[in-house]
């Protein structure tokens, strides 16, 4: 069943455990990523980044993913990631999205505030909850990582804008890590109690140690994104087709097997973030 943001993750908070937010980029992966809900009986966001919704991909997989999201027995929210403007809020909106993330990161603070609250206000208007995001999460081949999140700024940040959710900067980063990251727990609880207890988000899913991962929960996150992982488990499964002699070139069998190691990447966080049971 689709559902919003702020009810996926109002689940998440009521139950004390993470939807994982995997973002897809065919049909194929939207396929694998809810078999995987569904067997797990899990709820899970499936995001589309921004590139895809400019590029307008995005506008052949949104009514496949609200077509999964629709038969799915499990709740399922349709969401924007990383959207940088309204062009691509009004846009996903347009097309059935049920969750908006406005990062407004790379922004001084005031206009981050200005521009995520004024995203907050139209989505508000169609019932549509939206992520913020404070503290740039850049990419692993950065040369140097922005400051972390400092949570009096994530309070007020939060007060003046109206955000569901809130994605933080406490050592994590795009892509998969060189070496592995050390993120800062201590940091994911002070931004909670400033935020009176609002739900926090992790990027950079992918790569990050178990044991950090369950820490972050435990501290507050409310919602994990898998990129990378995606894509990768995607790609090796194609690769192993394509080198499997028996393989058939009808698309639709050889998509079989990438469909169903994307699958299994998913089971594998669903049970990682805690969501396997919880739908
Ligand atoms: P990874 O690609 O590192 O999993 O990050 C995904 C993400 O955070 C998307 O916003």
């Amino acid at each position: 069943m689709l559902v919003t943001l702020q009810e996926i993750i109002g689940m998440a908070e009521a139950g004390n455990f993470c939807v994982p937010a995997f973002n897809v980029y065919n049909t194929e992966t939207i396929m694998g990523v809810v078999k995987a809900a569904e067997e797990a009986k899990a709820p899970v966001i499936m995001q589309l980044y921004p590139r895809l919704i400019n590029e307008e991909v995005g506008y052949y997989l949104a009514p496949a993913i609200l077509a999964a999201a629709k038969k799915a027995s499990v709740p399922v929210c349709f969401h924007l990631d990383h959207g940088p403007s309204e062009q691509e809020a009004m846009r996903i909106l347009r097309w059935g999205a049920t969750g908006v993330m406005l990062d407004g990161s790379v922004h001084p603070f005031e206009e981050n505030i200005a521009l995520t609250k004024h995203i907050v206000d139209i989505c508000g208007a169609v019932g549509v909850g939206v992520e913020g995001e404070l503290g740039h999460v850049g990419s692993v081949n950065d040369d140097a990582m922005e400051e972390f999140t400092d949570p009096a700024e994530a309070g007020e940040f939060v007060k003046r804008t109206g955000v569901c959710c809130l994605a933080v900067l406490i050592g994590n980063a795009h892509g998969h890590y060189k070496k592995p990251p050390k993120l800062d727990i201590e940091r994911v609880k002070a931004i909670r109690e400033a935020t009176g207890g609002l739900p926090l988000v992790l990027h950079g899913g992918s790569g990050i140690p178990d044991d950090q991962v369950k820490a972050a929960i435990a501290a507050g996150v409310r919602k994990m994104n898998i990129g990378t992982d995606v894509c990768c488990a995607f790609a090796d499964g194609t690769k192993e087709t394509l080198d499997d002699p028996k393989r058939s070139l009808a698309i639709d069998l050889f998509m079989k097997h990438p469909i169903e190691r994307v699958k299994q990447l998913a089971l594998e966080k669903i049970h990682l973030v805690g969501a396997n049971g919880k739908a």
